[in-house]
């Protein structure tokens, strides 16, 4: 917490924090882009960087926040789980569990960039790209399925994928037990965990439940929709859009703005025809190019967009709505070109990276839009919607605002 500084002081490094961050995201897409190729041209020079641990107690919680509902899904507080979560922490920062000891699971999930990187597709061991963008890991214990196609059914079947798979960390989870079995203080905080020795069940168990404490709600429109909280003009009228003519709220509901179901959005189409997508997992042909609807909270912490990363901007994301995504055969009929404004595709990003902060801190070039919110709306959300401040509805949407 910022505790007792001045609030002048603490607007001005936030700004200069938000600057820095979104211009360290442009030149790492530009760096991470350059050292893909680098790394697919000269095969494999290119390292994965090792994020160090700077989560802090809140952040690892598991507590519930608003706008997320009363309970955390599976998340409780025993010693044992907690010596699990502490154990699944540690591996989680930890390039042990890769071949070369390069790269660990923060490497491709950084908590700097909402558990995500800012790579089209990230790198894996010896510099390899990644098969898909990397999803972020927050608020995990609200997912009903994993991953973009949904193939692993629960976290626990998740968290050991990564381990063996070619392209990321590319260990057979017999060698990551035993590297495990060998080092001392592994085993002490496994034995602390309840597992007498290392084995593929305790390590998943330890890192999904380090995972399902990862949670984030409580952000300005959290507020809002509680009455607790005020938007901006630009960020209401994203909102409006977001729940009417955008039909954003169609796929994009619910406490993690996702409806945990898959959708084909075009995304990964060529010349009208789709990705397998879902139909890997399930054969059903209706299912082609269908991928799991992402999380919009934190959202623009973790460009560039969508599971092959060709969206390199959150406006690019809106216009790419805005035309009805790109056509193929079994596109998702919620996908309809609707009419969108230089001045509304604004307002819809306003309201993605105001579900990018915590409720308390202020947007940027906070101290203009402070002032304008003393005063009535001036680009007032449509005739047609009513006063603000009304309850929110039995299933937690707004309908006013
Ligand atoms: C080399 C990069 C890389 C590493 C290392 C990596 N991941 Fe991932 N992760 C990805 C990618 C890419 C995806 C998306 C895969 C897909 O959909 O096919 C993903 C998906 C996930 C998901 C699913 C998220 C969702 O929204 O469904 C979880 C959970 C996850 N990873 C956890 C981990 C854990 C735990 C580790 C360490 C053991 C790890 N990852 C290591 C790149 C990586
Ligand atoms: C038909 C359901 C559907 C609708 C309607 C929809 N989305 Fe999505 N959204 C998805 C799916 C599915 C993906 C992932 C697509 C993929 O990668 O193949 C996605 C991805 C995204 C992403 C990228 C997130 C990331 O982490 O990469 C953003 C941002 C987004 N949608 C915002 C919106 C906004 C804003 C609207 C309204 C203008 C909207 N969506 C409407 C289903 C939908």
């Amino acid at each position: 917490m910022t505790g007792s500084r001045p609030l002048a002081a603490r607007l001005r490094s936030r700004r200069v924090v938000v600057a820095l961050a979104l211009g360290s995201c442009v030149a790492l897409l530009g760096a991470s882009l350059r050292a893909a190729s680098q790394g697919a041209q000269e095969g494999g020079a290119a390292k994965p960087p090792l994020p160090r641990d700077t989560l802090t107690e809140a952040d690892v919680a598991g507590l519930p926040l608003l706008g997320l509902g009363d309970t955390v899904p599976g998340v409780e507080s025993t010693p044992l789980a907690l010596a699990r979560a502490a154990l699944g922490r540690r591996l989680f920062f930890d390039p042990i569990l890769s071949l070369d000891k390069t790269v660990s699971c923060a490497s491709c999930h950084d908590p700097q960039k909402g558990f995500a990187t800012n790579d089209v597709r990230p790198l894996g061991v010896g510099g390899q790209l990644c098969d898909r963008n990397s999803p972020p890991l927050f608020n995990r214990a609200f997912g009903t399925t994993h991953v973009w196609d949904g193939r692993a059914a629960t976290l626990e079947a998740q968290v050991v994928m990564p381990i063996e798979h070619p392209h990321e960390m590319a260990l057979p989870l017999a060698d990551a037990v035993a590297r495990l079995a060998a080092d001392a203080e592994y085993r002490a905080l496994f034995a602390a965990a309840g597992a007498p020795e290392p084995d593929v069940a305790s390590l998943s168990a330890a890192l999904a439940e380090f995972l399902r404490r990862l949670v984030v709600g409580d952000s300005p429109i959290d507020r809002f929709r509680a009455a607790k909280g005020k938007l901006t003009p630009q960020e209401r009228r994203g909102l409006w859009i977001f729940d009417s003519k955008g039909r954003c709220w169609k796929c994009h509901s619910g406490p993690n703005f996702s409806d945990e179901k898959f959708h084909n959005t075009g995304v990964g189409a060529k010349e009208g025809v789709p990705e397998a997508g879902r139909f890997a997992v399930t054969g059903d042909p209706t299912d082609r190019g269908a991928f799991k609807t992402p999380t919009l909270r934190m959202v623009a912490k973790t460009a560039p967009y969508m599971h092959d990363g060709s969206l390199a901007t959150l406006e690019e994301v809106v216009r790419f709505y805005a035309r009805g995504g790109n056509r193929n055969e079994q596109l998702d009929p919620r996908m309809e070109p609707f009419e969108i404004s230089d001045d509304d595709v604004a307002a819809l990003v306003a309201l993605l990276e105001a579900l990018s902060r915590r409720g308390d801190e202020a947007p940027a070039g906070a101290a203009e839009a402070d002032d304008a919110e003393s005063e009535p709306p001036s680009a007032a959300p449509p005739a047609t919607a009513p006063a603000p401040a009304a309850k929110p509805t039995k299933n937690g949407r707004r309908r006013a605002y």
